[in-house]
């Protein structure tokens, strides 16, 4: 049945591209439904050093990702987020940026750029780019500038103090990547903060300048025809002036060291006049700002919307990404204080920062109907979600083997217990050929086995492939109006084991329900509170064995079953 729904959907698929009339210049914010565009769609997080390499050097490029926009088109993909492909020491792989307004060699020229965006504007897909505010590289000319003298032009563009004492930073900050946050700079004999590496010296936010100076930046990218940006660690943006010592909390991170509360340097209420800031020049444009936003509540989540949505569209909710455990219970909790909260939910499962969803959900037994089920899951909730490069076709985590293999300084300062990122940033599994079909250089980060099973050609040929069940999913996504616009609505809420609900706009419902154990379920609504008791009942979509028979739905372990019910 569901090839039957999937062969219908390629010949749908032509008119969809009529729903985006005019991208470049962002003239049309709104599509055929009235609804602002970034709220169908469906973003795809690529990290461009791993995604297609079109030179062989071993490391991917812009170039790569034009020649692979058929694919992403074809997956359903409507925006393209692309992390930092600016001119970088790529310290920390490219989040350490030397120039915001051009592009690193390694990826190619700003004349690949806008034929990148012309290309991907073609095929109706948007272009996002990534926004480091915190901090810049100590390359930049900025911060050259900077540490030349304690009166040079933008000395006060960096946070510099005096230490305590001989050898001691002016407080106790520590770096988050394993450091101290001080680096003591012999030329102007003072200390210079950066939360991360000490490469990344922090921007000093309180400058008028500094803001100025980075809201062109924007403006630069919006004018080329950049559709947003994801903001980059905006947490970090402020810190206490008076540089206070932050408590300590219990027990010790993963670099040993004892935990602290970081309450003086992280998510200070100054972070909001910025994002209100950034959020009046994206409207200029129509563009759309995500937010990197690490919250421990929903109330901090809901602040990232602002007052009247004066902030961030798309702040992500990491409390979702982070549940890591097949848990309806968890899920429906954090699905309903996101939609309490008023805003746009934005839902992701994995990123370049966290080790790949396949491991962190997979039992090792049933990884592959784990993985459309989690799909299932994030796919069909009502809000926009973002995928990472590679989990459509089930990318598993590689870490090093050894620290000598360690590319990601986080991993050589914290090993073994740290072992940094690289794991998740390995290239894209595109054949099963030598290095998955990435590149003919030697890749930058080993390809696991694992792609001799899991790449985009086998998986193309596979109706029952990973890859599959997502295009199905998203072309679901894409034509079926309760998944795109409708209320979310969970129901048997105190199953243990099976996570059920409906999306249901005017006229039309979608019933979802997952099996989130690793047993058989059989479960039976009660849809009458809805009005949808007589309503007519037409499978969807599934995946492993969900079936349904006179309103009885039976799911085999992990999978999931989709309904159209219409009155
Ligand atoms: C964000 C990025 C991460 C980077 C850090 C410093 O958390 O996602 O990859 O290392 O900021 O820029």
């Amino acid at each position: 049945m569901y090839r039957q729904v999937y062969k219908l959907a390629i010949c749908i698929l032509v008119p969809a591209a009529i729903l985006v009339p005019q991208i470049r210049g962002q003239a049309q914010p709104r599509d055929a439904q009235a609804q602002l565009w970034w709220q169908h769609a469906v973003f795809y997080e690529l990290y461009p050093r791993s995604f297609a390499d079109s030179n062989n050097d071993g490391i991917g490029d812009l170039n790569g990702i034009t020649a692979k926009l058929d694919y992403l088109k074809d997956l359903g993909v409507d925006a393209i987020w692309i992390t930092p492909c600016f001119p970088s020491p790529q310290v920390d792989f490219g989040y350490d940026i030397s120039d915001y307004e051009n592009i690193d060699p390694m990826y190619g020229s700003l004349g690949d750029f806008d034929h990148l965006l012309a290309e991907a504007n073609h095929r109706g897909i948007r272009i996002v780019l990534d926004f480091v505010a915190n901090h810049t590289s100590n390359q930049h000319k900025w911060f050259q500038d900077s540490k030349s003298s304690r009166t040079a032009a933008h000395r006060n563009w960096y946070i510099w103090r005096d230490g305590k004492g001989a050898s001691q930073p002016p407080n106790n900050w520590i770096s988050t990547f394993g450091t101290s946050a001080w680096t003591f700079d012999p030329t102007t004999q003072q200390y210079y903060y950066h939360y991360f590496y000490p490469e990344q010296p922090d921007l000093n936010w309180r400058n008028p300048a500094v803001e100025n100076a980075m809201f062109n930046v924007t403006r630069f990218w919006y004018k080329r025809g950049v559709a947003g940006f994801r903001l980059d660690a905006v947490d970090s943006l402020f810190e206490d002036p008076n540089l206070t010592d932050n408590p300590f909390a219990p027990g010790t991170d993963t670099f040993g060291r004892r935990n602290m509360d970081e309450k003086y340097n992280q998510k200070l209420p100054e972070v909001h006049g910025v994002l209100r800031g950034l959020r009046k020049v994206a409207d200029e444009y129509h563009a759309v700002l995500i937010g990197e936003t690490y919250t421990s509540s929903m109330d901090e989540l809901k602040h990232y919307y602002g007052d009247h949505s004066s902030e961030l569209q798309l702040p992500m909710d990491m409390m979702f990404a982070t549940v890591d455990k097949l848990s309806p219970a968890e899920f429906r909790k954090q699905i309903a204080s996101v939609n309490a909260s008023g805003g746009w939910p934005v839902f992701l499962i994995g990123n370049h920062d966290m080790a790949r969803s396949y491991n962190r959900y997979g039992d090792g037994i049933h990884d592959d109907a784990i993985a459309k089920l989690m799909a299932a899951l994030y796919l069909s909730l009502r809000g926009s979600p973002i995928l990472y490069y590679g989990e459509e076709i089930g990318m598993q985590n590689n870490d090093p083997k050894s620290k000598e293999e360690v590319r990601d300084p986080q991993g050589k300062i914290g090993w073994p217990t740290e072992k940094g990122r690289d794991g998740e940033r390995t290239p894209m599994q595109w054949t099963a050929g030598v290095n998955g079909g990435f590149s003919k250089g030697k890749p930058w980060l080993p390809v696991p086995p694992s792609s001799a099973t899991h790449n985009v050609e086998t998986e193309s040929t596979d109706p029952d492939s990973i890859l599959n069940f997502y295009k199905r999913l998203l072309f679901l996504r894409h034509h079926e109006k309760a998944l795109l616009d409708g209320e979310y609505i969970p129901l048997d809420e105190s199953n243990p084991n099976v996570l059920s609900f409906l999306r249901r706009s005017p006229g039309e419902t979608v019933l979802v329900v997952l099996n989130m154990s690793g047993t058989d379920q059989e479960v039976v609504f009660d849809l009458a509170p809805y009005g949808l008791a007589a309503a007519k009942r037409a499978m969807l979509l599934t995946s492993g064995r969900a079936a349904s028979h006179r309103g009885v739905i039976n799911l085999d372990p992990y999978s999931a079953y989709f309904e159209k019910l219409t009155n």
